[in-house]
């Protein structure tokens, strides 16, 4: 799997790992454009606030756990949106994984 970090500090190369310090929309676009399979964009609020507009799947992770505080979803506000559910997956332990339709 080709991965790639965004980073407007990093300056070190990683092994196999292309760092990107361009404007990140357009780079998905991109790579949108290209053969290939799903991109999977795993990150915080920042970087999925920047890149919201190319998102086309939402899959949140629910675990039985109150934080208290915390890294929001998305950073900053945005348009409000409709999720369509699609599918959910349960497990033993309380973990939940729900897969949303982004209607832009
Ligand atoms: N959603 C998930 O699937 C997932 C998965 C694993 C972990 N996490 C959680 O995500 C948290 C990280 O959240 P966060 O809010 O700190 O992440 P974030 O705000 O999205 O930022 C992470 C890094 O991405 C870079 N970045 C952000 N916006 C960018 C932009 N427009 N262009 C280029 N680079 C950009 C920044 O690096 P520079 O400062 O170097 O520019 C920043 O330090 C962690 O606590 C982790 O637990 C989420």
């Amino acid at each position: 799997m080709q991965q790639y970090v965004f980073s407007r500090t990093l300056r070190e190369n990683l092994d196999n790992i292309e760092l990107i310090s361009t404007d990140p929309v357009a780079v998905v676009k991109d790579l949108k454009q290209q053969q290939g399979k799903d991109i999977w964009l795993c990150d915080g609020g920042d970087l999925a606030t920047t890149l919201f507009s190319e998102i086309d799947e939402l899959i949140l992770k629910v675990n039985p756990l109150l934080l208290g505080a915390g890294i929001p979803l998305f950073a900053g506000t945005f348009k409000q949106t409709i999720l369509e559910f699609t599918t959910s997956k349960i497990y033993n332990n309380g973990f939940m994984l729900l897969h949303y339709q982004v209607k832009h």
